[in-house]
């Protein structure tokens, strides 16, 4: 399915509130929520571990998309699944043997993501697009939320081409609003994340500034 999904990233929510929050950007549209994982290592910065997945879990109705920014990542794979991730999303950069990492998320009964830094090329994942579902392009460092979009539509392009007629989604994370995400659609993607320009608009006590926030990109 290569029609426009939106996936509000939690790490802009507010921490003490996830489960109105998820429920909140649902119900004003939101396709998928977007469940950062930092671990202080593969990452500058600390947010939760597969604990507060199994508690969001409940509050969520449509997809979890979990995007894993941690090393290693094979002995959590079965935590992060019992705690309900339909996606579970590791970086390329994340270890040397990406594709076994791949093939374990599968095995645990989840749909698997791969994950490109910036910096990485397209080239890095073509030999992982038969046993993934869906590749993330990151349009910032990852670490934080709410910084400035890195333009990188030549590398959406690349792998959508790679891609061909594979059932493999493009996610694009980092920096989306309403003025950077017609060019990433424009170039293959079909899921945008987006953590500041959803949830800067209000709290749960306000889910129209969500609804509008999210109908705008
Ligand atoms: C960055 C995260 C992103 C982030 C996006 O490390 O992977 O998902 O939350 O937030 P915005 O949309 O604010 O750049
Ligand atoms: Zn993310």
């Amino acid at each position: 399915d290569r029609s426009l999904k939106i996936a509000p990233s939690i790490l802009a929510a507010d921490f003490a509130d996830f489960g109105a929050e998820c429920a909140a950007v649902e119900a004003q549209g939101a396709d998928w929520i977007h469940v950062d994982v930092m671990d202080g290592h593969f990452v500058p910065n600390i947010s939760f571990g597969p604990t507060t997945c199994a508690a969001i879990r409940p509050h969520i109705k449509g997809v979890m998309d979990v995007h894993l920014m941690i090393a290693p990542v094979d002995p959590y794979i079965d935590a992060f699944a019992a705690a309900g991730a339909d996606i579970l999303t590791a970086h390329v950069e994340a270890g040397p043997h990406i594709h076994r990492t791949l093939q374990a998320i599968r095995a645990a009964g989840c749909k698997a993501g791969v994950a490109l830094n910036p910096g990485t090329p397209a080239s890095a994942v073509e030999d992982l697009l038969d046993i993934v579902d869906l590749v993330c392009v990151m349009t910032v460092n990852p670490g934080f939320g709410g910084q400035k979009f890195i333009p990188l539509a030549p590398k959406i392009a690349t792998l959508r081409r790679m891609i061909g007629d594979r059932p493999v989604h493009i996610e694009i994370d980092g920096g989306v609003t309403v003025d950077t995400a017609p060019e990433c659609v424009k170039a293959g993607a079909d899921v945008l994340v987006a953590g500041s320009a959803v949830f800067k608009g209000g709290s749960a006590s306000d889910p129209a500034a969500y609804g509008d926030n999210i109908r705008a990109i």
